[in-house]
C-alpha cells in the first residue's frame, strides 16, 4: 500500500548536498530504480489514485520514461512517450516550457492515441510543474483528456501544485 511504498522509497533516496549546483539539494533516484522491491512499490504507488480513470500513461523524458514504463507494464495500460524535441519521427506536436535558464521542449506524435484517451501524465519531480504543464498542453492539444499528474517526489516551495493544481489532479509519493 501507500504506506509500505513510501517507505521503501523513502529509504533508498540519495541526497546529494550542492548538485547540481552549491545550495541545492538533489534527490537521486537511480537508488529506489537498482532495488527491485522499491522500484515496483513506487510504479504501482503512481497509478494507485488514478485507478479506473486514466486509459493511458505518459512518461515524460527522460526519467519519467522509466516510471511511466514501470507502471505501464504493472497496470497493463499502453505508454505515450512525451519526447524532447527532435526525437520523434512522424507529425508532431511542440510544446515549449521554461528552464531555470532559457526554453525546451517537447514533442508527442499527433495521432497516436484514440481521440478523446484519459492520459495519466508521469514523471520524477515536481518542481516549477513547467516540464507536467508542458506535457499536459500535448496531451489537451492532441484531442486527449489529461486524468492526473503523478509523480514520486514533489517540491512544493517551487511551486509546481500553486500553478497547475486548478487544472489537474496531481498526486506526490513523497514531498520535500
Ligand atoms: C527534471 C525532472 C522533471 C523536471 C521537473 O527533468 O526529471 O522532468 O526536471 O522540473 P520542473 O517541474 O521545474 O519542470 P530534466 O529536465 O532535468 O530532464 P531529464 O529527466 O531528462 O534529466
Amino acid at each position: 500500500n501507500e504506506q509500505q511504498a513510501r517507505a521503501l522509497v523513502e529509504a533508498r533516496i540519495a541526497v546529494i548536498p550542492d548538485f547540481p549546483e552549491p545550495g541545492v539539494q538533489f534527490r537521486d533516484l537511480t537508488p529506489v530504480f537498482a532495488d527491485g522491491p522499491a522500484f515496483h512499490a513506487l510504479a504501482e504507488a503512481l497509478t494507485a489514485p488514478f485507478a479506473g480513470r486514466f486509459d493511458y500513461l505518459a512518461g515524460v523524458e527522460a526519467r519519467g520514461f522509466l516510471l511511466a514504463g514501470a507502471a505501464s507494464a504493472l497496470c497493463g495500460a499502453g505508454l505515450l512517450p512525451v519526447r524532447k524535441a527532435g526525437k520523434l519521427p512522424r507529425a508532431v506536436l511542440t510544446e515549449h516550457y521554461s528552464l531555470e535558464y532559457g526554453t525546451a521542449a517537447l514533442e508527442v506524435h499527433e495521432g497516436e492515441l484514440p481521440p478523446g484517451s484519459r492520459v495519466l501524465i508521469v514523471d520524477d519531480v515536481l518542481a516549477t510543474g513547467g516540464t507536467v504543464g508542458a506535457a499536459a498542453r500535448l496531451v489537451e492539444r492532441a484531442g486527449w483528456h489529461v486524468a492526473g499528474i503523478s509523480v514520486a517526489i514533489e517540491l512544493p516551495e517551487l511551486g509546481g501544485r500553486a500553478r497547475l493544481g486548478d487544472r489537474y489532479e496531481i498526486y506526490s509519493l513523497l514531498q520535500y
